[in-house]
Order: structure tokens, then sequence, then C-alpha cells
């Protein structure tokens, strides 16, 4: 990605590269973020998506769908996947990442990356379908990013589908999602709930099998976790990492979590008002975009920036490439969230902050995983000190295939408070 935004700072609007034997045009700048929110028509992300639902036995999916249907399936699944899931959980929210550290209180190194994909895993379980996946945990993470590998990177060959530890792990999943979806339809039609997902997708099946078919079904109950472990786990462990290496701004975010918790469970407006807490989240999406290019196709003939682009060239948007155009943000590579400050605004500019993309596939998850991604955050922040296991430890990014920090260990060096969670 650090390449990509490079060339994109040096070269404009659009460039040419071939990676691995594919060649592909990049796009990206302000005006083309635009374009993907303006002229939906012109990008299709129907290409990208295909291998994946075809090789499950679907035809389509949200990621790649288009049009009024595209826009209906949106509607129906939106419920699950807003903020007021997350306020309606937060003492669950919070005895999960209580367990997640408790392993490490006698501090031993935390696998940080790991040990934060699979807290957000339980977490989205609870949230989007009240069944956490638990030993299933591994096998989804293994399905998912090798077909990212393949499919998407691309950094593996098609080989690695047909490994015995690939076909178990897929196999694995696939019964996961079918035990999350038979549960749900075990709930009679009148009794559905509406903010549920998968009942929504149950009723629209019933009523319009094209929309949305039962494999479809069992795909879409993976779909939070295949769109949300990575995203917000990688998040959260740069958020800590930044913290740490900025100790005035760590130390303003942990008053914040203290003031949240002093009168016990934290409630929804008293997460609102964790304000630094806010923007050094912020700051870690546009320092750290873990989906900060998004393969398309050019589904029409159209020019942007004088460059003529033809209908089926591949594309590659470097959405978030603005994120490091020092014209909308002062010293771009500085962590500060001050530049989110009402005053200086930098990312109001149209077109240069997106974290969570562009256009009609703008993350349906953005509510849900800003809110899991502060609770969580806060809590560990009010329960416990920690340092980098290793003192002399650098962050860098990894390409994985989103971003990575890699190697990063933090380790428990003080257990600050003993939250009381109601029985
Ligand atoms: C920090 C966390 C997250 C980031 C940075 C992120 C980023 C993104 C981005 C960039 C896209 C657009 C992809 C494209 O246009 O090709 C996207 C789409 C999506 N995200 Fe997220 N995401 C995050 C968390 C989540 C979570 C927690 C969920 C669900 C529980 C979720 C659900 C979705 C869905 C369903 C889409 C597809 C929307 C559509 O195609 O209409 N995301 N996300």
């Amino acid at each position: 990605m650090a390449f990509f935004f490079g060339e994109a700072l040096r070269l404009g609007t659009a460039y040419r590269v071939r990676v691995l034997g594919r060649a592909f045009t990049v796009l990206s700048g302000a005006a083309v973020n635009i374009m993907m929110a303006t002229d939906a028509d012109a990008f299709s992300a129907w290409n990208s998506w295909l291998p994946i639902i075809r090789d499950f036995g679907g035809r389509q999916v949200l990621t790649m769908m288009e049009g009024a249907d595209h826009a209906r399936l949106r509607k129906l699944m939106r419920g699950t996947f807003a903020r007021e899931t997350v306020t309606a959980n937060v003492p669950a929210i919070i005895g999960m990442t209580l367990d997640a550290l408790a392993p490490y209180a006698d501090g031993q190194p935390i696998p940080t990356v790991y040990t934060m994909q699979k807290l957000i895993a339980t977490e989205l379980g609870l949230l989007t379908n009240g069944r956490t996946p638990d030993d299933y945990f591994d096998d989804i993470m293994q399905f998912w990013q090798t077909q990212l590998d393949v499919y998407v990177a691309p950094r593996k060959s098609g080989k690695s589908l047909e490994t015995p530890a690939f076909l178990r792990a897929k196999a694995r999943a696939d019964e996961f999602a079918r035990q999350v979806v038979d549960r749900r339809r075990a709930i009679p039609r009148d009794q559905r709930d509406p903010d549920n997902f998968i009942d929504n997708l149950l009723t629209a099946h019933e009523d319009d099998p094209n929309l949305v078919t039962e494999r479809e079904i069992v795909f879409n109950a993976l779909v939070p976790y295949f769109a949300g472990i990575d995203t917000a786990a990688n998040t959260i462990a740069f958020l800590l990492a930044e913290l740490l290496r900025n100790p005035a701004i760590l130390a303003q975010c942990r008053a914040e979590a203290d003031s949240a918790f002093a009168a016990g469970i934290p409630n929804a407006g008293a997460l609102r008002n964790m304000d630094v807490l806010h923007r050094a989240l912020m700051e870690t999406l546009r320092l750290y975009p873990i989906a900060g290019t998004l393969p398309r196709t050019a589904a029409k003939d159209f020019e942007i920036g004088g460059y003529p682009i033809r209908k089926g060239d591949p594309l590659l948007i470097a959405t978030c490439a603005p994120h490091f155009d020092p014209q909308y943000y002062r010293d771009p590579h500085r962590f500060d969230p001050d530049r989110f400050l009402p005053e200086r605004a930098e990312h109001k500019t149209r077109g240069v902050y997106a974290p969570y993309g562009a256009g009609i596939h703008t993350c349906l998850g953005a509510s849900i995983a800003d809110a899991q991604i502060a609770l969580t955050a806060a809590t560990i922040l009010h329960s416990v000190d920690f340092t980098f296991a290793d003192p002399s430890y650098q962050l860098k990014s990894e390409f994985t295939p989103g971003m990575s920090p890699k190697n990063l260990k933090l380790t428990i060096t003080r257990w600050r408070n003993r939250i009381a969670l109601p029985s």
C-alpha cells in the first residue's frame, strides 16, 4: 500500500503497474473518491469477489452487487450493523475484552493482532447473531485469508485452495455458518427480528429466491467475520501501539476511559464523550487504512484528470492515498489526532478521508466498528497498563494482504482497575 500511495502522490491521478504478471491502472485522489460516490456506474466490483462466492456455491454477494438489488440487500443488513448493537451489549463486550486479557495477566507477551482478531470475532458473533465462533475461529480465519491471498492480493497460487488444511477449514467455516442460519430459521416468520440480518435475508429469500439464494444466506452469515475481523483487530492493534509511542495522548485517552467507567458500566453517552480516543481512532484509520486500496473494473469508458479509461480495464482505487497528501494533511506521516479538531478539520475536504471506502460499497459496518473499537480500547486502557514486550520495538506495517503491525507484542505491566460486571 505504501508503494501505491507513494506513486499516487508522485504520478498523479492515474498510472499503470504490473504486479505478479497482472497489469492494472491505479486511480487515486479526491476527485476519484468523489467520482466513486457520484458516478457509481463507472466502477464495478463484480469480478473481484465472483470467484470467492462461486466457489462457495453462490452467484453474488453484497460487496459485488449494484443498483436496486444492492440497495435492497444493504437495507436488509443495515440494522445489525448499527452503533446501537454495541451500546445494547456493553457489559458483554467488556467481559469478552477482560477474558481476552486474562491469560496475559502475569506479564507474558500478548500476540496482539491474533488476540484482537479472536476478541473481535467473539464480539461480532455476539453482536450479529448471539453465537460466538469459539473453536471455529481459526477455521474461519484460514478459510478467508487463503482466499484473499489467492483471489484478491494475489500472492498465492490456486493450489492453496486444494490443500487438505484449506478444505478442512472451508468445511468447518461452512458448518458454523449453516448452524447460525439453521438456528435463525427455527424462529417462526412472524417472530423474526427486523434488526437481524439473517432473519431479513430468510424472509427476502422466501419472497424472492432470486435476490438471495440459500447458499448466499449461508455465505452472508460469515460476512461480518470476513469484513470485520482483520480490519477492526488490526486497527485496535495499531491504535494501542501508537498510543504507547505518544504518551501524552495515551494519558488523555486513559483519563477519558477512567471517567467513562467512573460510574460503573459506561452508557452510550459516556462512550460518546471520549473525544480524544475517538480522534485517536480516526487518526489510526487515516495512517493505517487496513482496506486502503480497492479492486474494481471500469464499467464504462470514461476520462478522469485527462486520462482515458476503457471499459473492462482492471483498476485499483487507492482510496486512501489522499491521507498522505501534505496539501490536505499537515505533516501527514505524524500521528496527530488534533488534526480532526473543528478548528483544523483537515479531513473535511471532500474525498480526502476514506478509511471506510467511497461510493455505494462504503463500509456497512463503520458504525459498529467505531463503537466496538472504542469500547474495547477503553476497557483495555482503564483495566491495564501495558508496554511493548520488546522495549526496542519499532512499529512497522506488513502486508497481510490488508495492513498489520509487524510482530507487535504488548505486555501487561500492571492491573489498574477491576471492573465489576453485572452477574
Ligand atoms: C476498522 C474496521 C473496518 C474498516 C476499516 C472497514 C473498511 C471497509 C471498506 C474500505 C469497505 C469497502 C470495500 C469496497 O468498496 O470494496 C468495507 C465494506 C464493507 N464492510 Fe467494512 N470495515 C471495517 C469493519 C467492518 C465491520 C466490523 C463490519 C461488519 C460487522 C463490516 C462490514 C462491511 C460490509 C458488509 C461491507 C460491504 C458493503 C457493500 O458492499 O455495500 N466492516 N469496509
